[in-house]
């Protein structure tokens, strides 16, 4: 923390709008935080113009090109790593090895990017690529992810399209810790919307999104003030509270704004 507050690395694959809103809000002062740096994994990023335009210092990573020659020796314990990750699951153990040591070198990149800028916490805002423990390692339980969905419902990266064609007459949205699973890690805030009948999957989209613009920065706003408690339970897995006086209201007015 920087004079009360909170430093944020914010990576993104598109167009940015839930990078955007987080910068409106840390500008309009709501939001006691700085984003420091932004990075991303595709060189077209619109969020990349979105930070240059704030002249926040920006780095790409480009995941299509993949990392170069393998170093020797790995940056990295490649078999405490393939324990500790939960990703892939189904795939023959050379195809797995060679997937993880990929996207940790990629890491490994990002990781030496972000470092000199010291963030308090990492946020994805529409970060399409899949992260392994060597990224999570660096910073534990400060990784913070936005999904298109009520999940465990539908992870991956089609959330809306998936939640739509399933045919739910409720959508939602979910913030959460990232941990070494696909969108499994422990669930910080969630908000529901409608679908009704007529709706295209676009309007979904649209509705979706409004409340991702409200439901982030509040979220980060809530962990700055040191309202997100994290509580160890008996099953292992985590469990997050939020302590802030004004969440039933936040809610209320969030999932009241989605209505028709
Ligand atoms: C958002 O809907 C976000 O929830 C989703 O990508 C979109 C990015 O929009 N993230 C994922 O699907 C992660 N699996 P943005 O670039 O305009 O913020």
């Amino acid at each position: 923390m920087e004079h009360g507050r909170l430093k944020i690395a914010v990576l993104v694959s598109g167009s940015g709008s839930n990078l955007q809103a987080i910068l409106d809000a840390a500008e309009g002062r709501e939001l006691p935080a700085r984003v420091v740096v932004v990075a991303s994994d595709n060189p077209a990023a619109y969020g990349l113009v979105r930070a240059k335009e704030r002249a926040i210092p920006t780095y790409v990573v480009d995941y299509s090109k993949g990392p170069g020659e393998e170093p020797d020796p790995l940056p990295f314990d490649l078999e405490a790593l393939l324990k500790e990750q939960r990703l892939f699951s189904g795939l023959a153990q050379g195809e797995l090895q060679r997937r993880i040591i990929r996207l940790a070198l990629l890491e490994e990149e990002l990781l030496k990017s972000l470092e000199p800028h010291g963030p308090d916490i990492v946020v994805l805002a529409g970060f399409m690529r899949l992260l392994t423990p060597h990224f999570l390692n660096a910073y534990p339980m400060r990784v913070i992810n936005i999904h298109p969905a009520l999940l465990p419902s539908f992870p991956g990266t089609d959330g809306y399209g998936d939640t739509f064609r399933y045919g739910c007459s409720f959508g939602g949205i979910t913030v959460h810790f990232v941990d070494p699973g696909e969108d499994t890690g422990p669930i910080i805030a969630q908000l529901t919307y409608p679908i009704y009948p007529d709706d295209t999957l676009e309007q979904v989209k649209g509705r979706g999104l409004g409340l991702e613009h409200k439901l982030f920065p509040a979220v980060l706003r809530w962990y700055a003030q040191g309202h997100v408690k994290i509580e160890e339970t008996a099953r292992g897995r985590p469990r997050v509270k939020i302590t802030a006086p004004d969440y039933s209201d936040f809610v209320r007015s969030a999932v009241v704004s989605s209505l028709r």
